[in-house]
């Protein structure tokens, strides 16, 4: 039988949360190509209430694309080698960085799908950012310098940086396994979008500077572009509830996980799709 999809967006610029689908079952080549179809166009789509486990959070994400291990550095979940446990009573670092997930490999993820396991009474939500709309809305100068420049992405933490909060020993654990081997790599600053042929920007926590420039001349441009990334009307606010899914197209967003839960239990796990090479405006 067909599903039918309601798809409701929840801000002007991003995002869209699709009711009528129940990802735990086996969903008809229709729905999946309607998912798909949403996630390109609204970048990040949600789904309430669904039920899932491990291993039917990987069936659902097999339906989209290829799950790559957990992470390049970080363990996965005994048993579950595609599931990144994000278990934040545990590790205090708590990804509140503006961010697109693992930029600092050849081939970033194509997109992520992050699972609700417990969340707090409060705060804890997740933003996400469009970097469609942000390269559209950049001046034409700046759009132009932008087509043209490329971009060091890595993984080794800029602790200078980072908020004197997040100095505890279990921060610093955390963020030693994160970056226990180093990656960096190069990508156009501007990328288009394999599937909908979108310029978008490709900028976030792991880009540390130009290509040919020095991180000190860098870090007003990365700071210029980034606040068109982060303007309050480019982004989406989700409030989680447990059970809830978040799918974003990790080649057109990013996003920042809102640390205001003190020491409350978050855990949310996250499935990683493997992704391509961003081609550059100029090929
Ligand atoms: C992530 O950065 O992938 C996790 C986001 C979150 O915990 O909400």
């Amino acid at each position: 039988a067909q599903t039918v999809l309601d798809i409701v967006k929840v801000a002007g610029d991003i995002g869209a949360e699709i009711h009528g689908a129940d990802l735990a079952s086996d969903l008809p080549d229709d729905t999946v190509t309607a998912i798909r179809a949403a996630l390109l166009e609204h970048k990040v789509v949600f789904f309430r209430g669904q039920d899932l486990d491990e291993a039917s959070h990987e069936r659902f994400a097999r339906g989209f694309g290829t799950p790559t291990t957990a992470h390049p550095t970080v363990p996965a979940l005994e048993g579950a080698p595609a599931v990144l446990d994000l278990d934040y009573g545990k590790t205090t670092s708590r990804a509140n960085h503006w961010h697109t997930d693992v930029t600092f490999v050849q081939r970033p993820p194509l997109g992520s799908i992050l699972r609700a396991v417990t969340i707090p009474p409060y705060g804890g939500d997740t933003v996400w950012a469009n970097t469609a709309t942000a390269y559209a809305n950049l001046p034409e100068e700046l759009r132009a310098l932008a087509d043209q420049l490329w971009v060091v992405h890595s993984n080794q933490y800029d602790y200078a940086a980072y908020k004197p909060a997040d100095d505890t020993e279990a921060a610093k654990r955390h963020r030693a396994v994160f970056t226990s081997v180093a990656y960096e790599t190069e990508h156009p600053v501007v990328r288009v979008h394999p599937e909908s042929g979108e310029r978008v920007l490709v900028l976030g926590g792991f880009a540390r500077r130009f290509v040919g420039w020095s991180a000190e001349d860098s870090r007003e441009l990365l700071r210029l572009f980034q606040s068109y990334v982060t303007e309050l009307e480019n982004t989406v606010r989700w409030r989680w509830a447990p059970g809830d899914v978040a799918f974003w197209d990790n080649r057109a967003t990013q996003h920042y996980a809102v640390a205001d839960y003190g020491t409350l239990p978050r855990r949310v796990q996250r499935i990683t799709l493997a992704g391509d090479v961003p081609v550059s405006v100029n090929g």
